[in-house]
This record gives C-alpha cells, structure tokens and sequence, in this order.
C-alpha cells in the first residue's frame, strides 16, 4: 500500500534526491531543513514546506529521516514538539548511524506510539533521484511489507533482518569508503612522486583484480584538487569511521588498518575540509607542496 502522504526531514545531499524521486512519482511530500534554503527549491517541485519539524510530522504518514546522525535525529522528529503527533505514523531512518543506536530510536518510536524501520542507503542523492542507489532494511517484517514497495522507489531494497543489522551493514560497507580512498591516494601519489606517468597505472590497474569502480569515480576530481559540491563530506565519513570503529572492537575485531585512515581523514577535517567531497583525503595524503601550490597549477 502507497501512503497518502510522506515527509522527508534534512534535505541536505541525500534527503534532496530522496525528496525529488518521490516527487518525481507524484507523491505528495513535506519537506523540512533546519536551514530553510536547502530545502526551498523543493517546493518549486511540488513540496510543501515545513518551517518546523511537527508541521512536517503532523500531516504525513510515513517519516523518512535523512539526518546527519542519531542526535539529530532525536533533535528532530523526536523533540518535544513532535511527540504528540507521533501516534499511528511511522518513522524511517535512512541516515548512517549506529546498531545500537538505531534500535535505541526504535525502542524511543514504540513507546511513543510510532512504528520505526531504519533504511540506511547505498548510493548518493543522485543515485536516490534516479532510483538506482540500494536500500538495506532493518525492520519488523510487517513494517518491512508495509514499506518496500514504496522504498524501492529509490532503487533495490534488501531485507537484512531486525532494526540494527542493516545498521550494522551499512557501516560494513562504509568502511570501505576510507579504506580504498585512501589506498589509492597512495598509490597515485607514490606514483606521481617516483616521476612514473599515472596512465600506465591507470591502465594496468583497470585491467586487474586490484581495481575498484570508486577509483575512476574519484580520479578527476583527486587529479584536479577539486572538491567542491561534494558527493558525501569529509565529516560524515570521519563519523561513519567512528561508528565502525566503535562497533569493529565490540566485537572483538583489530580495525588497526582503519585506524591509520582515520588519522587521514581527522586531519582532513583539522586543516579545512570537513564540507569538501572525501576524495579531498589526497590532500592529506599527497600534500601539494606549497611552493608548487602557488605557481603550478599542473594537475598530477
Ligand atoms: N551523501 C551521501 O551520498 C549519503 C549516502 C548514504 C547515506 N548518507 C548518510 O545520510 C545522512 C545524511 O547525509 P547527507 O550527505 O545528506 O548530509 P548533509 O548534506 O550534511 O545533510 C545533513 C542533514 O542533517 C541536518 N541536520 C544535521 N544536524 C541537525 C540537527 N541537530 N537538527 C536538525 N537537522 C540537522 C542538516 O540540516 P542543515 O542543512 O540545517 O545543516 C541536513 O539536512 C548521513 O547519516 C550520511 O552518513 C549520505
């Protein structure tokens, strides 16, 4: 069954593409921002804006949580003023948070009265606004009946079990982003520095078992310096790392080779690059030397 209604709260990189697919499918959404003006183009589209979160809340069934994090999620749908008008809706959270925080909102949405199902995604805002990013459910099986019809607008749904493991999923697969990021800022730097020309590199890597599709998504903008309206931010990343981080030793692991791309990615953020796109780890490992910084602009 399709909802009448649904609301999309943080309209920031993921939630604009989530908001403008399920426009795009005529539903009638409600759209909230914290700041307004990310989330006012959206009503040239055929959103109706919220300027409060329980304005957002009140009139749609189904609450899909594209939030920075669990705080903010808790800040927002779950603040005082949105409580009452809780009862009978349900709350989906897409955003990247971690297991046991997630089945914590779970529990806070029960005893408020509200069905939870989390919904963490694969994928950008443009690969939601297309319909093709991957969306993992952690849910009731009846919530997860009720609601993947409608999810899988966005692109395949994949059942993963009870709120908490498609959490846990998520953080498996994010993990990887800083992992293979800043392996090939590695090796491309290692490669620019010994003076051997990048293409063969390029070339022999495409060609064998070492190469990841996130390479060549990554290599423009890494050999231009440019990381400016950002896919996925350096800030985000540094927090999904620290969730797995936390999750990794819980469970007995040694996420030593995760730790080292921490590092790179905290002193990212400590020298100015928090909002840039995370292929800007480069700079962090493969430093312009400032001399070049100011008089060669050759890419690498
Ligand atoms: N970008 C991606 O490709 C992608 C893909 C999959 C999953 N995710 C996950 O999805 C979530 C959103 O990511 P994003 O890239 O869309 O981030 P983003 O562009 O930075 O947007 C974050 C959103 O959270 C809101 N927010 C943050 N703190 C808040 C608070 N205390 N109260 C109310 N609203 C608050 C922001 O509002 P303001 O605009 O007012 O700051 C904005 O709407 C994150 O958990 C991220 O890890 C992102």
């Amino acid at each position: 069954m399709l909802p009448t209604s649904l609301a999309v709260l943080g309209t920031g990189l993921l939630g604009q593409g989530v908001a403008r697919r399920f426009l795009a499918g005529g539903l009638s959404v409600a759209v909230y921002n914290r700041s307004p003006a990310k989330a006012e183009p959206l009503a040239a589209i055929g959103a109706r804006l919220s300027a409060t979160p329980e304005g957002a809340v009140e009139t749609s069934d189904l609450l899909l949580l594209c939030l920075s994090d669990a705080a903010a999620v808790r800040q927002t749908v779950f603040s005082e003023p949105c409580r009452p008008h809780l009862p009978g809706r349900t709350v989906c959270q897409m955003g990247t948070i971690g297991p046991d925080e997630s089945r914590e909102l779970a529990e806070l949405a029960s005893s408020l009265g509200a069905r939870y199902l989390e919904a963490p995604v694969l994928g950008n805002g443009k690969d939601a606004e297309e319909g093709r990013a991957q969306v993992m459910i952690g849910a009731e099986p009846e919530d997860h009946q009720r609601w993947h019809p409608l999810l899988g607008l966005l692109g395949r749904c994949f059942w993963i079990g009870p709120v908490g493991k498609a959490a846990a999923l998520k953080l498996a697969l994010n993990q990887l982003i800083a992992a293979e990021t800043t392996a090939f800022a590695l090796s491309l730097g290692f490669v620019r520095r010994s003076g051997v020309p990048v293409e063969p590199f390029l070339e022999i890597l495409r060609q064998s078992s070492l190469y990841c599709p996130t390479f060549d998504k990554k290599l423009a903008r890494m050999r231009e310096r440019n990381f400016a309206s950002p896919n996925f931010s350096v800030r985000l990343l540094l927090k999904d790392i620290d969730l797995f981080l936390a999750e990794a030793t819980r469970l007995g692991l040694r996420p030593d080779a995760l730790e080292g791309a921490r590092t790179i990615v905290r002193d990212a953020m400590e020298s100015g690059r928090a909002a840039l796109d995370y292929s800007a780890l480069i700079d962090v490992v493969d430093p312009p030397p400032k001399s070049e910084l100011a008089k060669d602009t050759r890419p690498i």
